[in-house]
């Protein structure tokens, strides 16, 4: 793992921003891997401001989404959909046939897993991975368990996120208990991953990603065996490192 330290998120989204860029520039048809959440933000607000000063061009980039909430609609505005066209989508020239997201409003979610593995891997695989991390040590939604899920899957949340994901809600009995996930494997297969953490409450995570034991009960510890991950960390975040 390659670790870098920052001592801020703005420090952190800028360098993040600047990692995706030289993927798009090196590989400008590059499949990206995108996460939601509160971290990526400042690195979105980046990438957007790149393109508008056509430093970056999105044209031919493929994108697939880590995970979306079951049972919210396309339009609701809390589901990952609605996030990464407000953070991202919106701003920038990727073509709507190449965004890929979970569904999570399908019948047949089994069907919906097995397809969203099929694209990705049609698609040659993911370059490279953006993941944020839970407190509790989740990527993606692959919380902690007795085992890692390999592929993409419907997912019961634990307690820990549906509480840390509420301060988005305007109630917690509006959070979603379940929500569709990539796979351990999934994630693992991509060619590079780009893990963003800041904040102290990330600290405990982080510490167990990089020096725990490998175990599906810190789902992030896996990532010790990617030969390519890069992590960037703030202060807070690296404080028990
Ligand atoms: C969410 C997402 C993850 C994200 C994590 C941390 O529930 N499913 O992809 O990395 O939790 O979120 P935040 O960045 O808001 O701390």
């Amino acid at each position: 793992m390659r670790i870098i330290a920052v001592d801020n998120y703005e420090e952190m989204s800028i360098k993040a921003a600047k990692i995706i860029a030289s993927q798009i520039i090196l590989k400008p048809d590059s499949i990206l891997g995108l996460a939601t959440g509160s971290t990526p933000v400042g690195m979105y607000k980046e990438l957007i401001n790149m393109y508008k000063n056509r430093e970056l061009d999105f044209s031919n980039v493929k994108t697939f989404n880590l995970d979306e909430y079951y049972g919210l609609s396309e339009e609701n505005d809390q589901s990952y959909h609605y996030f990464m066209r407000k953070n991202l989508f919106n701003y920038i020239n990727v073509k709507e046939k190449n965004i890929h997201i979970p569904n999570g409003n399908v019948a047949d979610i089994e069907a919906e897993c097995e397809n969203y593995e099929k694209v990705i891997k049609e698609s040659g695989g993911i370059d490279i991975q953006v993941l944020g991390i839970g407190g509790n040590g989740h990527i993606g939604f692959n919380e902690p368990d007795i085992n890692f899920e390999a592929s993409t899957h419907l997912v019961n949340l634990t307690q820990d996120t549906i509480e840390a994901n509420s301060r988005f809600f305007s109630s917690i009995e509006e959070v979603p208990t379940k929500a569709i996930s990539m796979g351990i494997k999934t994630i693992m297969q991509s060619k590079k991953i780009l893990l963003l953490a800041n904040g102290e409450g990330k600290a405990d995570a982080v510490y167990g990603m990089i020096k725990g034991k490998i175990s599906p009960e810190v789902p992030a510890s896996i990532l010790q065996l990617h030969n390519d991950v890069t992590v960037i960390v703030d202060k807070e975040a690296s404080s028990k490192l």
